[in-house]
């Protein structure tokens, strides 16, 4: 079986607060078209490595490169421009303006004729499903479909990896299903995914391969399979989880 090429390498990254290390040590490679689940406890240092690989925080050491780049000095509006986009954990859309227009803000990074570009923004709208709500103001949507025009923004940038940082929090059970259905569409398409839930259900049925990180290190990096029997993780995080007493 040919392997596929490497998009994303992480070696050695870390980051100190004031001398606290959110992450050390962390060394992740990410391939073309890869789904990769992150878990962790609260506070285990999932977000601040999205931080880093998409520029909102420098890196205290270590190495971020993307396809043989080093991109660890460089700024958010670059690290988007070279294909790599995010959401953030806590959604953050320009809620006075449409979802179509919130959109077609993200699309003109790279398309300056507007008309094309609300064309092409259109497609991402429709794309995550959020179509009738083309014209609704962003502060308006519920929750769910929050999280989805968040995913639309992402998109508008036409990555070729996306960061999701959890992008199923405080979703309800069809919620939550209608986000799975659009993260394997867009996997479908070729995508690489980065994908950080605390849904467990959704992360181990969407991934497939899964980083484990647990006090800022990184604990463990495996199939499904590998991660739900390992007994380390079990302990740290899988054991910890509200459902195993059910
Ligand atoms: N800007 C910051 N300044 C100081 N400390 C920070 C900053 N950002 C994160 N931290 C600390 O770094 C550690 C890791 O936080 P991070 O947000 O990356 O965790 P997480 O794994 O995303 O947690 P959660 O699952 O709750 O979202 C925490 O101890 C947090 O308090
Ligand atoms: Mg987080």
């Amino acid at each position: 079986m040919v392997s596929k090429s490497k998009l994303l390498e992480i070696n050695n990254l870390g980051k100190s607060f004031g001398g606290n290390w959110a992450i050390k040590g962390v060394d992740i490679t990410v391939r073309k078209g890869e789904l990769l689940g992150i878990i962790g406890p609260n506070g285990a240092g999932k977000t601040t490595l999205f931080n880093m690989v998409t520029g909102f925080l420098k890196p205290t050491e270590g190495i971020i490169r993307f396809k043989d780049k080093d991109i660890a000095n460089l700024k958010p509006h670059n690290i988007c421009n070279i294909g790599i986009a995010r959401t953030f954990q806590i959604v953050k859309p320009f809620g006075n303006l449409s979802v179509l227009e919130n959109v077609t803000i993200g699309v003109l990074r790279y398309e300056r004729d507007v008309n094309k570009a609300k064309e092409i923004a259109r497609e991402k709208v429709k794309l995550v499903g959020l179509e009738k709500y083309m014209d609704t103001t962003a502060s308006s949507l519920p929750l769910g479909h929050r999280k989805r025009l968040e995913m639309a923004r992402a998109l508008a940038t036409d990555p070729e990896v996306i960061m999701l940082d959890e992008v199923m929090g405080g979703l309800n059970d069809d919620e939550t299903a209608e986000m799975m259905n659009l993260v394997k569409t867009l996997h479908n398409k070729g995508l690489t995914i980065l994908l950080i839930e605390h849904n467990m259900h959704a992360l181990m049925s969407l991934s497939e391969r899964v980083v484990v990180l647990c006090y800022g290190k990184k604990l463990a990096d495996g199939t499904t399979d590998e991660i739900s029997s390992n007994q380390e993780v079990i302990e740290a995080y899988l054991g910890s989880d509200d459902d195993a007493e059910n």
